[in-house]
């Protein structure tokens, strides 16, 4: 029996160490002591190694644009998408494709292997799907990249937008998108609700809300979301992004909801560097933390996974495309600080976003040949130093090296 790839003496993230054997892009065994030839040998004994990294809530169409016309002075959401606003009339396809590379390249190196990136179709230019979708094209076969139909100025408030969602569609974007707390009224966000649930079922699609990113506890379209997945039966295909209305809910509601999004199977994504910088903003003291409920949706059974929604774009300043951080900073904002969360805190990068996208990755015969080698042994560890990615390994083929930095401390 002859591998196209072996990884040596890994440490998987439960613990136990074995030798990975890829064959033609799929796992084909985990076990220790693998003696059989094979095209490449990696050597990561004692190191940890995983499943990639998975992002499942990234806006590709504005990263890496910081500064472009401006910054956003207040920091706020609004600011954000107003200033979105600015930039989208003055980029060009050619500019949204160069960046959106540039990042996929930074994100890659960091073990990210795919990417759920919203996708703003109420440009009337239609530049942004345009370019992210030729990205998704040049991409193909070393990293995954889902799209989101993303009407960002609101399904109804955007004059001719579920057309817009309908043409991205038709174009090839993979996913219902929607923003129902930023129309007008908390009715038409609940029709935009239905109507993002309406589309995805009649054509066999997934669903991804912005959900009620705000700090008003009256903000409850979560709860029509997990309605419509039922009432459509789309239990299983439906996510719910950011959620942070749900930190200033009344306790007893919240008992009555997060049931209710267990029994929809919605799975919930929340986005802790920007939760932690966009929300709480209007308030003195004390300042909420504004990221959804982690620890209880997690405790309920629902599927939570953190993303990373922006890199240097107009709502965050800061990030690196990767996934470590992220889960650093969500499980200190959600005080996941015992082992075993902390453990789950790296499985909501990994596991988890892989579940929400519905991507075949995992350390087990079968699954697809897509692993990460940490320059560390355990995946707390990983989240403590974020340490270098030694191999990147992509359906079987390596597409990222990194050495990692030596340093000399004398004392
Ligand atoms: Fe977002």
């Amino acid at each position: 029996m002859s591998f196209d790839l072996i990884v040596k003496g890994g440490l998987l993230p439960d613990g136990r160490q074995a030798d990975i054997a890829i064959a033609k892009g799929l796992i084909a065994a985990v076990e220790p002591g693998i003696t059989a030839e094979a095209a490449e040998v990696i050597d990561a004994t004692g190191k940890l190694v995983s499943q990639p990294l998975i992002d499942c809530h990234f806006h590709m169409d504005a990263t890496l644009s910081y500064g472009t016309p401006r910054v956003n002075a207040s920091g706020t959401l609004l600011e954000g998408i107003a200033l979105w606003g600015e930039l989208k009339k003055l980029q060009s396809r050619e500019d949204i494709v160069a960046r959106a590379m540039d990042y996929c390249r930074q994100a890659m190196g960091k073990g990210v292997l795919a990417i759920r990136s919203h996708v703003d179709v109420t440009d009337p230019t239609f530049r942004t799907v345009e370019g992210l979708l030729e990205v998704r094209d040049r991409i193909k076969g070393k990293m995954d990249l889902q799209l989101v139909a993303f009407p960002q100025d609101g399904w109804l408030r955007a004059p001719g937008a579920e057309a817009a969602v309908i043409r991205a569609l038709d174009a090839g974007v993979d996913i219902v998108g929607g923003i129902p707390h930023f129309e007008r009224t908390m009715a038409d966000g609940a029709i935009a609700v239905r109507a993002a649930c309406r589309i995805a079922a009649e054509r066999g699609l997934m669903v991804d809300l912005h959900c009620d990113e705000t700090d008003d506890p009256l903000s409850r379209h979560i709860e029509t979301l997990a309605a419509e997945t039922i009432a459509f039966g789309l239990q299983g295909r439906v996510a719910g992004s950011h959620l942070t209305s749900m930190h200033s809910m009344d306790n007893y509601y919240v008992s009555k909801l997060i049931p209710l999004i267990a029994e929809a199977r919605v799975a919930a994504i929340a986005n802790p560097l920007i939760n932690i910088t966009l929300q709480g903003r209007a308030d003195t003291y004390p300042k909420r933390r504004g990221m959804t409920r982690v620890p209880e949706l997690l405790a309920a059974g629902v599927t939570v996974a953190f993303g990373q929604d922006c890199v240097m774009d107009p709502w965050y300043p800061l990030g690196s495309g990767d996934m470590l951080d992220v889960a650093h900073m969500g499980l200190h904002v959600a005080l996941m600080t015992g082992t075993d969360q902390m453990r789950r805190a790296f499985q909501m990068v990994t596991e988890a976003p892989a579940q929400v996208m519905g991507l075949n990755f995992g350390l087990h015969p079968g699954a697809r040949g897509s692993l990460v080698v940490y320059d560390c042994a355990t995946p707390i560890d990983a989240l403590r130093l974020r340490p270098a990615r030694t191999v990147v390994v992509s359906d079987g083929a390596v597409v990222a090296r990194t050495a990692p930095a030596v340093t000399q401390a004398v004392l």
